[in-house]
């Protein structure tokens, strides 16, 4: 049975009910002949629903409505392994393993201290060094943010110091002044030339530039587009090229090779305790549904990856709430307990943010909660008693799989 791009959306909306949807209803929701409406409504919508239900469950469309089993039907890009824990966990190196963490983040967002130029450069690679024993043996992958001191130059070395491989995104940082760009532009293919791709799991041609409107969509797929061109020259076209933001997606969607969203439960409002739902149910409604959409009008089955560049909770001040989201240790820990496990299982790929508390994020941003969203503190200490721990397999050289959510294109 094939579904029309009408029918798609028909059901995506109705079935699922999407964000707009929902806003939408809620703008020009009327009283008085309500009822009759919602009658009519139910009706049609029984109607829908019995003639696709059978197509939806088929697919798996509906598995994270209903919590499926998906463990059978994972695509082969899914590299979880819930029996592989310790396996890998080898000592190749002169540091001691910390017993409370274990690889169980899909990845994590890190910036290294000292790689803000505008407050001078003063990155250490001994300081990277110490971070990366810890990253690595939390997580597989890692994801910059730009390429400003040599940030980039410092990981990928690091790495090879320390003998471990993990995963990269390398974010060419894009603020609308030419010249940041052209000079992360120019470490990015340095550091290509210098490393190889081994490490890199994708480019990303800023991080919510959009959103911030410091540049235009046209422009953005523009850079994209160069990126692009300039590695496939390379022999490196296998890289994942795209952007990361929270507003026109579906303008630069069709750019990119994977999809990337901030998806933030904290900045929704809502409490810790509906911060998973949300954000999974969030991830498929504007990111993984559009992107079955745009295979759909393309008459392809190929769906793009897609994953959560960003998500996690700041931990204060606690008096810094945001409607039913509240700054707090204990809410850190709550959702880290009720989001990493569950999204591994499901096969949601995520970027935890973020590893440590950045102190000058409270100058740049003018919010002091901006400074407290790492696991651990600016010194490097654990901020919570422990850590989820289910861990995933080490990463494997070349690898820019990305794993889709059960519930999407079998
Ligand atoms: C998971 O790990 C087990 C044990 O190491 C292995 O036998 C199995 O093939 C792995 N499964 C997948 C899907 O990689
Ligand atoms: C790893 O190796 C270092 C030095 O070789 C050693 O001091 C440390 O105890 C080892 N850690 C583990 C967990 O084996
Ligand atoms: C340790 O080194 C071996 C061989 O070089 C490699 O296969 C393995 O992935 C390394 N383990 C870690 C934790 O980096
Ligand atoms: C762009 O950034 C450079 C330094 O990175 C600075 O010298 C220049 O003034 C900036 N241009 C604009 C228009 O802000
Ligand atoms: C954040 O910056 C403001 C303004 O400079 C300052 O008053 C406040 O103490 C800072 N808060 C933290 C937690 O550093």
């Amino acid at each position: 049975m094939n579904m029309s791009e009408d029918e798609l959306q028909k059901v995506v909306d109705q079935t699922i009910g999407s964000e707009e949807t929902a806003q939408e209803k809620k703008r020009t929701k009327r009283c008085g002949w309500g009822i009759k409406v919602t009658a009519i409504v139910v009706l049609i919508l029984l109607g829908v629903l019995a003639g696709v239900l059978p197509f939806l469950f088929k697919n798996h469309y509906l598995d994270f409505v209903f919590g499926g089993d998906t463990s059978n039907n994972r695509p082969t890009g899914w590299q979880g392994n819930d029996t592989d824990s310790n396996e890998g966990h080898h000592n190749n190196s002169s540091y001691d393993l910390d017993p409370r963490l274990t690889r169980s983040f899909w990845g994590i967002d890190y910036t290294p201290n000292g790689a803000q130029m505008e407050y001078g450069c003063s990155i250490s690679q001994d300081d990277v060094v110490e971070d990366l024993k810890l990253l690595h043996q939390l997580t597989p992958r890692l994801r910059l943010y730009g390429l400003d001191c040599g940030q980039g130059y410092y990981v990928m070395n690091g790495m090879k110091t320390l003998n471990i491989d993990m995963g990269v995104i390398l974010t060419i940082w894009v603020d609308g002044n030419a010249t940041t760009y052209e000079r992360q532009y120019n470490a990015f293919w340095k550091l290509l030339d210098q490393f190889g791709a081994d490490h890199i799991s994708g480019v990303s041609v800023g991080n919510e530039a959009l959103y911030r409107e410091q540049i235009k969509p046209a422009e953005l797929i523009e850079r994209i587009r160069n990126v692009k061109s300039n590695l496939k020259e390379r022999g490196y076209d296998h890289i994942p090229v795209y952007t990361t933001d929270i507003r026109s997606l579906p303008d630069i969607m069709p750019e990119e090779d994977q999809v990337l969203d901030n998806v933030h439960p904290f900045f929704a409002g809502v409490t810790v305790d509906q911060a998973p739902s949300w954000t999974w149910k969030y991830f498929k409604d504007v990111v993984i549904v559009p992107t079955i959409r745009l295979a759909r009008s393309k008459g392809i089955d190929q769906v793009k990856p897609a994953l959560i560049s960003e998500v996690g909770w700041p931990t204060a001040p606690e008096s810094r709430v945001y409607q039913g989201a509240v700054p707090s240790l204990k809410n850190l820990e709550k959702l880290l307990f009720s989001f990493v496990c569950q999204s591994n299982q499901k096969g949601v790929p995520y970027y935890w943010f973020e590893f440590k508390d950045a102190p000058w994020k409270n100058a740049t941003f003018g919010e002091p909660r901006e400074a407290f969203w790492g696991l651990f503190d600016k010194d490097r200490q654990l901020k919570v008693p422990r850590l989820p721990n289910c861990p995933l397999p080490l990463f494997k050289n070349g690898d820019v799989s990305v794993p889709q959510p059960g519930f999407a294109f079998q």
